[in-house]
């Protein structure tokens, strides 16, 4: 798991020197894929609460890597089949619980923030008796939310199970602040993302060793019908880690390519290998 997270994390440093403006844009507007942001196309003003909430939830799948250790695998609770907001409340009369939180929106992101300060039983870091959580402060690096993106992601942990919205919606102050906040880090140049599958099954070689559109290798499994053996998470994590799980008859060969890959390009992958059911 160490090696997925670092290897993710790599994949979205490349997005990390980006300014919370490109976050918004690259979540909230449709995506024009290879073109660089443009600032104007951010209006805060018209941003209402559920496309806060939907960037709350791209934030938690995407950049905030959660669902890497938040699934059904047991590694992490599984917030998405929990409601959030009623645990929460039964956490914070735990007599464990040692936070400053006085209700559900402060303990989710105390929770985000500054996971030692109470770790659910059963999941502490091993050998640790629940006294350390293996959960990284994700506002911190590499996974750098911003205070915006932690807020979205209470949003969206609380409208998911149709409770109340507690955070606001970001005002331009704060947006300004986390941009800024970004902006003063040393921004690297952006590198250039495939356009289409095609272009990034081209750019990272794929078709060199797998059969998929129009062109045949037998060395790795037949791509063309990829998305009816496997699920969409499935493929994501063989192009993250493909030695994680190495597929029956074939030699563990696979490069590691998402190290190259920007955010985009892996998703965009991702979402063309999963509709791949020849
Ligand atoms: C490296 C694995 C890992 C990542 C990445 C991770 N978490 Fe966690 N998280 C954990 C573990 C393990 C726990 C349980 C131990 C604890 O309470 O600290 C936890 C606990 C929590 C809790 C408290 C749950 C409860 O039942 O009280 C919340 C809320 C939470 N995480 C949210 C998030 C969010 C949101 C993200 C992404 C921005 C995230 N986590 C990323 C591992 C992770
Ligand atoms: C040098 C050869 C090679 C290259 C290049 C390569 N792969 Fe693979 N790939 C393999 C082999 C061999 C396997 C089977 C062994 C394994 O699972 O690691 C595999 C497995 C996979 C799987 C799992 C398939 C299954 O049925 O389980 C996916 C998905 C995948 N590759 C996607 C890609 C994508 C996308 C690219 C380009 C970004 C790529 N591969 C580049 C050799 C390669």
């Amino acid at each position: 798991m160490e090696n997925n997270m670092g290897t993710l994390i790599r994949v979205l440093s490349f997005s990390l020197g980006l300014a919370l403006v490109f976050t918004l844009i690259a979540n909230l507007l449709p995506q024009v894929e290879g073109e660089a942001p443009v600032e104007e196309e951010v209006d805060l003003s018209s941003l209402d609460m559920d496309t806060f909430v939907a960037l709350g939830e791209s934030t938690f799948t995407g950049k905030g890597t959660c669902t890497l250790c938040h699934n059904d695998m047991g590694r992490a609770p599984d917030l998405l089949n929990m409601d959030v907001v009623a645990v929460s409340a039964e956490r914070m009369q735990d007599e464990r619980y040692v936070g400053t939180a006085s209700n559900v929106t402060d303990y989710i992101r105390e929770s985000m923030v500054a996971p030692g300060v109470y770790v659910v039983a059963g999941f502490g870091k091993k050998g640790s008796n629940d006294s350390e959580s293996p959960m990284p402060d994700v506002s911190a690096a590499p996974i750098q939310l911003s205070a915006v993106e932690v807020d979205a992601i209470i949003a969206y942990l609380q409208a998911k199970d149709g409770h109340e919205v507690s955070v606001a919606l970001p005002t331009l102050d704060k947006a300004d602040m986390s941009a800024a906040s970004v902006g003063s880090e040393p921004v690297p140049a952006a590198p250039v993302a495939a356009a289409t599958p095609e272009a990034a099954l081209a750019k990272f070689g794929c078709s060199a060793c797998h059969s998929v559109l129009a062109t045949e290798s037998p060395v790795g499994p037949d791509l063309r019908n990829v998305g009816s053996r496997l699920s969409r998470q499935q493929i994501r994590m063989s192009i993250l880690d493909p030695m994680a799980e190495v597929a029956e008859g074939f030699p563990p060969i696979m490069p590691n390519l998402a190290d190259q890959m920007m955010v985009t390009e892996l998703e965009m992958l991702v979402q063309f290998l999963a509709e791949q059911k020849q």
